[in-house]
């Protein structure tokens, strides 16, 4: 009895113990700390553990060349000195290119000095950013975008784009101007690049008016992931396109079913050679669901009179939903009115 007392609480006390242990270890690791400084990481990655980080200034003093490189990058948000106490990290040449010491060490002081002695610095011992497999280069940009820094990037690692070694350099170009975002007006042109067919349906004759620039591939998609499938913005389909497009939004007391809960249903998003931009031409887009009808338009209209109606929407005008009955006392509604 008194033995198994005592293994017992030789027992209790170590769990008590492991668990104080683990639950200490944990505390540990939900620090938000890799386990090496990323700059190790970088000189594992250039394959060179000497090579040493020297500072902007170093670089851009040292080489000539690099003038526009330097003078974009100062007026850009990366090259605003951002100050230690915001707890932004320090952007410089070397947080994407690696360290640069031995880039530099055959180099004298200045670029006038450099240059009439036809020394250049050592771009081989930088990172590789050309020919990093894609993943890694955009790990360059995700070790400070982190989804909790930059909560756009929540959805990346998941999404389409990143699956399809799409890379963030694919789409911001770093050194073409102080601008590293991409602008709504240049938009369209970098997603036409890789998606030629939606350039294509945009140019349709209906289509909603990116071309104008008057909407953004932006305003509906997020390029860098989201909750939804085809990289759309918003909660549902039918949040997304009635952000803009209010009066479609309901509740209405008679809902054209369920249909209109996604909008493309109907709708081609980018362009149709239906008016509208409609999926099908009338009537055909509703005898995909409905059987056409004729109506007698007087009570006693002889059967050759009738017409068989082709316009649907003529008469069923309120196609989005209505609040307004089929007739009195009528609990269903048709889109009359
Ligand atoms: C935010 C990341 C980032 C920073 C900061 C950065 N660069 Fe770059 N740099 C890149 C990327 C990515 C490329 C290659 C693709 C491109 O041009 O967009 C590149 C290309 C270059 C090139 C052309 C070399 C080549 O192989 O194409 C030079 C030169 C260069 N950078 C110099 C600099 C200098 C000098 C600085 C500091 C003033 C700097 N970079 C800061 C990301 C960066
Ligand atoms: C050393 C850290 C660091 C690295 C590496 C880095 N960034 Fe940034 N980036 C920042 C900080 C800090 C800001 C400013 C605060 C913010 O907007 O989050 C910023 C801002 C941006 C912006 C917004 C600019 C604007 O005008 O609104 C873009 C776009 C961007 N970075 C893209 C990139 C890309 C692409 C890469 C990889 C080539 C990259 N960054 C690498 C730290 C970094
Ligand atoms: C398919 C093209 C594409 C890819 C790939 C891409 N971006 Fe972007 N990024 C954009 C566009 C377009 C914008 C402008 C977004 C807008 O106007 O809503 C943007 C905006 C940003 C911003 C600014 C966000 C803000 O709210 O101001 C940051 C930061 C950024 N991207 C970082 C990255 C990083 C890091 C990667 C790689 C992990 C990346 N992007 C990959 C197209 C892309
Ligand atoms: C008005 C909102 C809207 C705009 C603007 C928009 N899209 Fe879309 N896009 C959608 C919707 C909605 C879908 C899903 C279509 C579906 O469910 O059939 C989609 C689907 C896609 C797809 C998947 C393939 C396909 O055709 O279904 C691609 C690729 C795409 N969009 C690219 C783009 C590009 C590139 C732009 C800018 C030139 C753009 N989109 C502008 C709403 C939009
Ligand atoms: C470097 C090429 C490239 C660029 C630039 C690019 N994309 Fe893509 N995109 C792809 C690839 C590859 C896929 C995955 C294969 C596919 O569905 O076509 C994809 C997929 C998509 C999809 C999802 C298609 C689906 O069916 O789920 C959408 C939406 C999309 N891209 C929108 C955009 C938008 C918006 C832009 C501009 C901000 C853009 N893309 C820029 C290459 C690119
Ligand atoms: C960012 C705002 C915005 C979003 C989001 C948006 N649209 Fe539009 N839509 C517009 C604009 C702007 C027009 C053009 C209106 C005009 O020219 O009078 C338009 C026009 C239309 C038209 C009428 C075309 C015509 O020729 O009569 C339809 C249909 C349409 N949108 C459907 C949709 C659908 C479906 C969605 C969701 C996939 C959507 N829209 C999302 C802004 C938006
Ligand atoms: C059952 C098919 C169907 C669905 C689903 C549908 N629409 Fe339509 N939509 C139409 C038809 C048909 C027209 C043309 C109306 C006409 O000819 O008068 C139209 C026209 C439009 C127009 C342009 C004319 C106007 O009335 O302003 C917009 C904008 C529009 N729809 C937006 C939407 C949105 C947003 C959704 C999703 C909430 C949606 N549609 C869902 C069939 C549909
Ligand atoms: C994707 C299938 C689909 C398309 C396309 C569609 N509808 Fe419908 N429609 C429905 C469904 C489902 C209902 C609800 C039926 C029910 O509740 O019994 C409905 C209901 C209706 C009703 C009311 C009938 C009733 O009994 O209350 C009318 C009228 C109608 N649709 C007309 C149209 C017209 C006109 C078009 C073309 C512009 C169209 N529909 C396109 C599926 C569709
Ligand atoms: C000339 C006007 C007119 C046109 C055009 C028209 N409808 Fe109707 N539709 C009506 C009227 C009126 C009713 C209501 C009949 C009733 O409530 O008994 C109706 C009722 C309906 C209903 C409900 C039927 C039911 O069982 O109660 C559907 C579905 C419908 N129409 C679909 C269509 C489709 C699809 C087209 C195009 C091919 C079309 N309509 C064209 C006037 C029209």
């Amino acid at each position: 009895m008194n033995m198994l007392n005592t293994i017992s609480g030789i027992f209790t006390a170590a769990v008590v113990t492991t668990g104080a242990l683990l639950l200490s270890s944990c505390a540990e690791l939900k620090q938000d700390r890799p386990l090496l400084p990323v700059r190790e990481y970088e000189r594992m990655i250039v394959g060179r553990l000497d090579a040493e980080y020297v500072g902007t200034d170093n670089c851009v003093s040292k080489c000539h060349k690099h003038e526009k490189i330097a003078d974009d990058f100062r007026h850009s948000l990366h090259g605003e000195q951002i100050k230690p106490e915001t707890g932004l990290p320090l952007v410089n040449c070397e947080s994407c290119h690696g360290p640069g010491s031995l880039a530099i060490e055959k180099l004298g002081d200045n670029v006038e000095e450099n240059d009439e002695k036809k020394v250049k610095c050592d771009t081989s011992t930088f990172l590789d950013i050309h020919n990093l497999p894609t993943p890694a280069q955009s790990l360059i940009c995700l070790k400070c975008h982190a989804a909790a820094s930059s909560p756009t990037l929540a959805h990346w690692t998941g999404s389409v784009h990143a699956l399809n070694d799409v890379g963030c350099f694919d789409c911001h170009k770093l050194h073409r101007s102080p601008r590293q975002k991409v602008t709504r007006e240049e938009t369209a042109e970098l997603c036409y690049g890789c998606h030629t067919e939606i350039k294509a349906e945009n140019s349709l004759f209906s289509h909603h008016p990116i071309r104008e620039k008057k909407i953004a591939c932006t305003d509906c998609h997020d390029p860098h992931g989201s909750v939804q499938p085809h990289l759309l913005k918003g909660s549902t389909p039918k949040e997304l396109c009635t952000r803009c497009h209010m009066e479609k939004q309901g509740p209405f007391a008679f809902e054209h079913g369920d249909v209109t809960e996604n909008c493309a249903t109907c709708h081609s998003p980018h362009g149709s050679v239906n008016n509208h931009l409609l999926n099908a031409a009338m009537p055909f887009l509703c005898l995909q669901c409905h059987g056409g009808h004729v109506v007698t338009l007087m009570p006693n209209d002889p059967v050759d009179k009738r017409l068989f109606n082709n316009r649907c929407t003529d008469c069923h005008s309120q196609i989005h939903g209505t609040d307004i009955p089929a007739g009195a006392n009528n609990n269903r509604g048709n889109f009359l009115r």
